[in-house]
């Protein structure tokens, strides 16, 4: 009795973690733009397509990438293929990550923008950068007969497995730094031949960061990658009630076997031994090293997938996306630096009204028809 008054405890103060929609503040409609300057959307883990074929977002998506112009763009934010990337040929996973990849390619047949994915963690699993390649290859394949009126080349950045981080430029004034964190933070994601790849230490990677980041600390940033830096979900220590008291549901949904002590302990433990949550060593470190570079810059947007849910953080004078609800959502909370926080499938999109001002929508598709689908709202300046 005492234990479960504990862990009820322990809920109540670190987190209200729920599905639902949680406001620092008040926030308001703002008005339409009719000729944006330019347009960002941002998608992630978007890999886990139910093979009935329906999919509420992407169809909402696609139509909104329809009534874009060419001065607009779409990164995918990793995690394109549950569970294990893209399988060979041979594997029974194969047909399925073809069909859940080829389900985000159809969203942009007629899409006019710039087109990108970042890698995500499940993305290596199995079949590692063998597995990212053949992933890179089939995107490429398919992206090369869209529409493509900005002469785009690549569309799977970083490319071949690289852990280098690479620089693309929107438009001469907003740029954007796209980068592959599962590389970074997991070790066997940097062992194997990189003789291609410029970035071969995690010592380098940080390094050209510091140097993108410097070379356009004049223009708007957005940096791109998996892993957010800041997250008040599952990867960042926030669990409901249900994964303390029945810790194997997170494995198996329906196993609700009650140990209460283990499941404190096991999520606790697990934050600091997986490369994959953000109190593991090198989660920190990549985060401490990225947040002391982009404040030596201003203001600039980080947007990043991984935790299932749709989140605004303002931390270190920064502005941190987290957008990894393209096909899965989770139970969020709130913390340091919160504005909004909603764990309901749905994208990001982020008007830019000129090179240093821009809107940030949350948009969940099938909730709040009375505002066209923005479940949240900010205006932010980047400099
Ligand atoms: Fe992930």
């Amino acid at each position: 009795m005492i234990l479960l008054a504990f862990i009820v405890g322990l809920n109540v103060i670190t987190s209200c973690v729920s599905h639902k929609a949680k406001y620092k503040g008040s926030w308001e409609r703002l008005s339409a733009e009719v000729d944006p300057y330019y347009t960002v959307f941002l998608i992630g883990d978007a890999g886990y397509s139910s093979v009935d074929g329906d999919n509420e977002v992407f169809d909402h998506l696609e139509k909104a990438l329809n009534n874009q112009n060419k001065n607009s763009a779409i990164i995918w934010l990793g995690d394109n293929i549950y569970p294990v990337g893209l399988a060979p040929s041979t594997s029974i996973y194969s047909s399925q990550g073809r069909y859940r990849l080829l389900a985000q390619l159809n969203t942009m047949r007629d899409y006019v923008g710039q087109k990108y994915f970042v890698p995500g963690n499940h993305d290596w699993y199995t079949y590692g950068r063998v597995g990212l390649r053949r992933q890179e290859l089939l995107i490429d394949s398919f992206l090369h007969h869209t529409p493509n009126p900005n002469d785009q080349d690549d569309y799977f950045l970083p490319s071949k497995g690289c852990g280098d981080p690479q620089i693309v430029d929107l438009k001469e004034d907003i740029a954007l730094l796209l980068m592959d964190s599962h590389w970074f933070l997991e070790e066997k994601a940097r062992i194997g031949d990189q003789s291609v790849c410029d970035v071969k230490t995690t010592e380098d990677y940080l390094q050209k960061i510091a140097e993108e980041v410097d070379r356009n600390k004049d223009k708007a940033l957005i940096i791109a990658s998996h892993h957010p830096p800041f997250t008040y979900a599952h990867h960042g220590g926030k669990f409901p009630l249900k994964d303390d008291l029945f810790p194997i549901t997170q494995k198996v949904d329906w196993l609700y076997i009650p140990i209460p002590f283990a499941g404190v302990l096991f999520n606790r433990i697990r934050l600091r031994m997986s490369e994959q949550d953000v109190y593991h060593p090198m989660y920190k470190q990549y985060r401490s090293k990225l947040v002391e570079v982009l404040e030596s810059k201003g203001r600039s947007i980080v947007a990043s997938g991984h935790e299932h849910t749709l989140q605004l953080i303002e931390n270190h004078n920064q502005y941190f996306i987290v957008s990894g609800a393209g096909t899965k959502n989770n139970k969020v909370g709130m913390g340091k630096g919160s504005r909004f926080g909603i764990g309901e499938q749905g994208y990001v999109k982020v008007v830019f009204l000129d090179s240093k001002v821009a809107k940030i929508q949350f948009i969940v598709p099938g909730l709040y028809e009375e505002h066209d689908n923005v479940a949240y709202e900010k205006l932010v300046t980047l400099e």
